[in-house]
């Protein structure tokens, strides 16, 4: 199994029988992934997706991508949420949170509306200055704000420097197979569209369109991907397995109280990986007036920061540790014949192994200081290991949900923000929620 599980660090919580007192529960939720016979089930295609994908799109996305690469120096990748999250944990975790900057990555990939900051995208037209640039545009419904907003910005930027006709090689839509405002716009103006599955949501899709395209842009093995998530597949629908295990495990810590849960990784590169995992399961989890706070922090960088907390604050959290066994580089630690910097006890090691050091020691003093500690471990960040993590989360995610009662796959509470919002800027349709808004506001 690629992502190995250890309960050690959380034995002086949760007692053997505990876990064992779960299994019935767990069985049940796992039996509702399997057989889709749960609350939201219309929403379970990511289940058989590492296999059942379509073939004929994704070699499809392939040829897109290597125009793409070629067309191009500034790839756009346009999407809020889970129409964005999944292609930048991809492909920062694989090919570094640097990676514009490397030159690992070409065309250099940025990523917008995910934001509504006029600073932001001011900047982001200021890169594209003088640039040959390549748009993707992703959003299921097509009629989210913060991607409409950027889209409008750069389909005319491509528009206006290309023409009508030129647009078509630089603008890509992924969207709806059939209905909204996008996928009508797209089929209007002739650009080449890709399809978000009717049965995978947002934070589910990273193995769909939504997310292969970018990661196949920056260069990333798509096969790879698909045969670790198809190995997730097989192997983490046998009982005991450890995806079904971390699921168990976070929700015995819940109901002792242990509200959030810190994903702590001692990688840079994993921290948009985190920002994925942070929306999977705070989306699927929090709601009915239920759910673990999800909550991230890369070490040893926040063991400065956020450390003390963890060590000596409310004690109402606990930590799942992702270690990386092999980095994708190292270095070795150089040897000062003065010594003035006291560092000479490390001449010689790899900079790993500090890091290594790290983490046992924040396993310990964390776990001493009253924090329940899952560890979690792949062997190394390649396609197959990457592909057989997103699988993992996503399926203990299903699971862990199921057992806590909760829709996994819906995000009802999404829509209040935005009907503010809607109602504050005056759209048609929302004029009574408007005097509302406004004679509270006053
Ligand atoms: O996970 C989800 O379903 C959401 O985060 C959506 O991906 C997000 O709200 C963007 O929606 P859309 O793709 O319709 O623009």
């Amino acid at each position: 199994m690629s992502v190995s599980l250890s309960a050690k660090h959380t034995e002086a919580f949760i007692a053997p029988h505990e876990l064992e007192g779960m299994t019935a529960q767990l069985s049940a939720a796992a039996e509702l992934v399997q057989t889709k016979s749960g609350l939201g089930n219309d929403f379970l295609g990511w289940v058989d997706l590492p296999v059942d994908y379509d073939k004929d799109e994704v070699c499809r996305i392939k040829a897109a991508a290597e125009r793409i690469r070629k067309n191009c120096d500034i790839f756009i990748c346009i999407g809020i949420g889970g129409s964005y999250l999944g292609a930048r944990a991809v492909i920062e975790l694989l090919k570094g949170p640097m990676h514009n900057t490397t030159g690992s990555t070409t065309p250099q990939i940025y990523f917008a509306g995910n934001n509504i900051d006029s600073e932001y995208l001011t900047n982001l037209l200021a890169i594209c200055e003088g640039k040959d640039i390549t748009v993707n545009v992703i959003s299921k419904s097509g009629t989210t704000t913060e991607p409409a907003i950027a889209f409008r910005v750069f389909s005319e930027l491509v528009r206006n420097k290309y023409g009508a006709e030129g647009a078509k090689d630089h603008i890509f839509v992924t969207t709806d197979r059939q209905k909204g405002t996008l996928k009508a716009l797209a089929d209007k103006e002739g650009y080449e569209t890709f399809v978000v599955p009717d049965d995978i949501g947002g934070r589910f899709s990273v193995l769909t369109a939504v997310g292969l395209l970018p990661i196949a842009v920056a260069g990333i093995d798509l096969d790879g991907l698909f045969a670790g998530a198809q190995a997730a597949r097989k192997e983490l629908s046998l009982p005991g397995n450890d995806c079904y295990r971390y699921a168990a495990l976070r929700n015995i810590l819940y109901r002792k109280g242990k509200s959030i849960e810190l994903l702590a990784s001692f990688s840079t590169a994993f921290g948009q990986f985190s920002e994925w995992w942070k929306q999977l399961y705070g989306e699927s989890e929090g709601k009915d007036g239920k759910g673990l706070f999800p909550a991230s922090v890369t070490y040893s960088t926040d063991l400065h920061s956020l450390g003390q907390f963890v060590q000596q604050g409310s004690r109402n959290l606990f930590e799942t540790m992702l270690w990386i066994e092999k980095p994708v580089a190292d270095l070795t630690i150089g040897i000062d014949p003065e010594n003035t910097d006291g560092l000479n006890f490390l001449a010689g090691k790899q900079v790993s192994e500090v890091n290594l050091a790290a983490f046992r020691g924040t396993v310990l003093a964390h776990n001493e200081g009253g924090v329940p500690c899952i560890l979690l471990s792949i062997p190394a960040v390649n396609e197959y290991e990457v592909g057989y993590l997103i699988y993992f989360f996503e399926k203990a995610c299903a699971v862990s949900g199921y057992m806590l009662g909760v829709n996994p796959f819906d995000q009802p509470g999404v829509e209040a923000y935005k009907k503010n919002m809607f109602a504050l800027l005056g759209k048609p349709g929302f004029e009574d929620r408007q005097q509302e808004l406004l004679a509270k506001l006053d």
